[in-house]
């Protein structure tokens, strides 16, 4: 039994290890986890509590994957439901589809009954109106938010800490592997903006023959690179946990253009054996904790920096 959570997820750990030791399969372990992420208000960048976009409104997207059978569930820009992982579970568990985002995600919560929140914090929201003080000009702020936008994602984008999500990667009693994200999302992003938490092989894939993963960061990386289906199929051809996680980083180093950044890659064999390697040298903790049978506690433990890559540009604006 395996629970590899990232630094966001410190919170969820007990729930997910209590889960676990009760003999819950997979999937109600990473949900449990991520649950407990999303309640937390101290934690910035998922669920309640976490950054808002371009106009203020607090947006979650949230993924699941079921290993055993490679059934997935997603959603994307679900407002004002407090567990959107939850909601994602039962996207895979009641419809014949993967993904509800927006509009439809938010009917849905409706009709399963989902818990609704108010995710905006008095905090976020104060942070908001100082971060388009300091960075938008009067003019401009008067006619807030009835003014073009695109520019101001690129100012939010130069702040690393602007971005996060949580990741559970789970091997349960039954050898069986789950994956699951939850995020709110980069912070003041262009409206309808979708990261890769809620994209299938992009910010996690799942498949018990061969293991799991789940990205942090910067999803438009990881979208451009499938970076979580390209490690699972590097295991797939043979590689180790960590070959596969170095083969991804190379990957992600080739794009060139766009938005570049850091990333967090975390994975587990088949076996549960884990690996957390990270792009860059984070101005912020880029740690994981990590859980396996037999251990009295929970490991808190720093991410690898992928030294054996060229340095990337990063700079949150590479037009
Ligand atoms: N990795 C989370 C996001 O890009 O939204």
């Amino acid at each position: 039994m395996t629970i590899l959570a990232n630094c966001e997820g410190r919170v969820g750990m007990d729930a997910a290890r209590q889960a676990l030791l009760a003999g819950r399969p997979g999937l109600d372990v990473a949900e449990a986890g991520i649950r407990e992420v999303e309640s937390d208000v101290n934690v910035k960048s998922v669920g309640r509590g976490g950054g808002p976009n371009l106009l203020g409104e607090v947006v979650c997207d949230a993924a699941i994957m079921d290993g055993r059978t490679l059934k997935a569930g997603s959603v994307g820009s679900l407002r004002q439901f407090l567990h959107a992982v939850s909601v994602a579970r039962q996207v895979m568990e009641r419809l014949p589809h993967v993904m509800l985002v927006g509009d439809g995600a938010h009917r849905f919560a409706g009709e399963i009954g989902a818990e609704k929140a108010e995710m905006l914090t008095d905090e976020q929201r104060q942070k908001h109106e100082q971060w388009l003080r300091e960075h938008v000009p009067a003019d401009v702020l008067a006619g807030w938010p009835n003014v073009p936008l695109a520019e101001w994602t690129w100012v939010s984008g130069k702040d690393y800490a602007s971005g996060g999500t949580t990741t559970f990667l789970i091997r349960d009693a039954e050898g069986n592997i789950t994956a699951g994200t939850s995020t709110s999302g980069w912070a003041r992003s262009y409206p309808g903006r979708l990261g890769d938490s809620p994209i299938i092989g992009a910010g996690l894939y799942a498949d018990n023959r061969y293991g799991a993963c789940a990205c942090t960061h910067t999803g438009e990386m990881t979208i451009r690179a499938g970076t979580s289906r390209a490690v699972v199929s590097y295991m797939k051809a043979g590689a180790s946990v960590r070959e596969a996680c170095l083969e991804a980083m190379r990957d992600l180093a080739s794009l060139e253009g766009g938005q570049l950044g850091p990333v967090v890659i975390h994975a587990i064999d088949r076996g549960g054996e884990p690996c957390v390697l990270t792009t860059h040298e984070l101005g912020f903790p880029s740690s994981y904790f990590l859980w396996r049978e037999g251990a009295q506690d929970v490991a808190h433990e720093q991410a690898e920096v992928a030294r054996s890559l060229p340095p990337q540009g990063g700079t949150g604006d590479m037009r």
